[in-house]
C-alpha cells in the first residue's frame, strides 16, 4: 500500500522545478546571475493572500535579530527567505516533499540569503526538545492527517513561552471538489474546523493567543489576481507552475468553496499554556 506521506509529496513533486524556475524567470527578462530574493516573489507564497498573508501572520510573532523559527512544510522556501531578509532570523525549513526542499535549497543560495531546509515530517519533527522560539505552518495543516499529533510536535521543539502560527484552508461546510492545490484526491486531504485545531492545539498545552477568519480577504484576493490575469494574462513566472497540468482547476474548485463559505483561511496564533 502506497503510504500517505508519498502520496502527498507525489501531489506536489514537479521534474525540473527548479530549471523550469529559472526558464520562467529568464523569459520574464531575469537571467540567472541577476536574481534576487524579489524576483522570486510569484512563487514565493504557496497560500490564499500572497505576501500580504505571510506578512500579517508573521507579525505578531516578535521576529528579530537571532530569533530560532521553524517553517514547518516550507516548500519552495518564500516565507523562510522572507523571515530571514527582513528580520534577520534563524530560520529552518521542514518539508515533506523532497523536490520542494531541494529546489527551496538551490533557491535560497542563489539569492544569497542563510537559511537551512530539511527533508522531514511536520508530524515527526528531526530537532530536539525546545530547539526553536517560534514554528509557522502555513497552509500545511490540509495535508496532516493527525492535528493532535502536528501540535504535541510543535509543543515539544517550542521552547517555554514561543510562539506558534497556523494559518491554514479550514472546513465551514462541504468538502471542495477535487483537484485542490494541496491534494489530487481525498485520500490526502485532511480539513479541518477551527474548532479541531482549537481541541488538538489546547490537547497540546497551548493557549489562543488571536484568531483571524479571513475568507473576506480570500475574496478580494482571488478577484485582484482575475483581474490582473485579464488585464495581462497569466505571468511566466506564477503558482500555476508548481500546481502542474490541472492548475487552473485547482485554482478553480478553491475558489468556488471560498465564495460558497465552504472553506475559509484562517490565522491563528497559540502560546504555550500550562500542561493539561
Ligand atoms: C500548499 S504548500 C505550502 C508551502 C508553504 N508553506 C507556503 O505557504 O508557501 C504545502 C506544503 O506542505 C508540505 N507538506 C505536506 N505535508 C507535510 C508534512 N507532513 N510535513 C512537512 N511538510 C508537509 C508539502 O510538501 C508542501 O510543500
Amino acid at each position: 500500500m502506497i503510504q500517505q506521506s508519498t502520496r502527498i509529496a507525489a501531489h506536489y513533486d514537479r521534474a525540473d522545478l527548479y530549471d523550469r524556475i529559472l526558464a520562467a524567470l529568464a523569459e520574464a527578462g531575469v537571467p540567472e546571475g541577476e536574481i534576487e530574493a524579489r524576483h522570486l516573489k510569484p512563487i514565493d507564497e504557496f497560500h490564499i493572500g500572497g505576501l500580504e498573508a505571510t506578512e500579517a501572520v508573521l507579525a505578531p510573532l516578535g521576529l528579530g535579530p537571532g530569533v530560532r523559527v521553524l517553517d514547518a512544510g516550507s516548500g519552495l522556501g518564500g516565507a523562510a527567505r522572507l523571515m530571514a531578509e527582513r528580520f534577520d532570523a534563524d530560520v529552518t525549513g521542514l518539508d515533506l516533499t523532497p523536490a520542494f526542499v531541494e529546489t527551496a535549497r538551490r533557491l535560497t543560495a542563489l539569492t544569497g540569503l542563510c537559511a537551512e531546509f530539511v527533508e522531514g515530517s511536520a508530524l515527526d519533527m528531526p530537532f530536539e526538545d525546545g530547539a526553536f522560539d517560534v514554528v509557522t505552518l502555513l497552509h500545511v495543516g490540509m495535508n496532516l492527517p493527525d492535528k493532535p499529533r502536528f501540535f504535541a510536535e510543535a509543543a515539544r521543539v517550542l521552547r517555554p513561552g514561543g510562539r506558534l502560527a497556523v494559518y491554514d484552508v479550514m472546513r465551514f461546510g462541504a468538502h471542495p471538489a477535487f483537484p485542490l492545490p494541496w491534494a489530487s484526491a481525498p485520500d490526502h486531504s485532511f480539513l479541518d474546523t477551527p474548532d479541531a485545531y482549537l481541541a488538538a492545539a489546547r490537547g497540546a498545552g497551548f493557549e489562543l493567543a488571536s484568531r483571524e477568519d479571513r475568507g473576506g480577504i480570500a475574496r478580494a484576493f482571488f478577484a485582484r489576481m482575475r483581474a490582473q490575469i485579464a488585464r495581462s494574462g497569466p505571468a511566466p513566472l506564477g503558482l500555476p507552475l508548481l500546481m502542474g497540468d490541472t492548475a487552473a482547476e485547482k485554482a478553480a474548485n478553491m475558489a468556488r468553496a471560498v465564495e460558497a463559505g465552504d472553506i475559509q483561511p484562517v490565522a491563528m496564533t497559540f502560546h504555550p499554556g500550562a500542561r493539561p
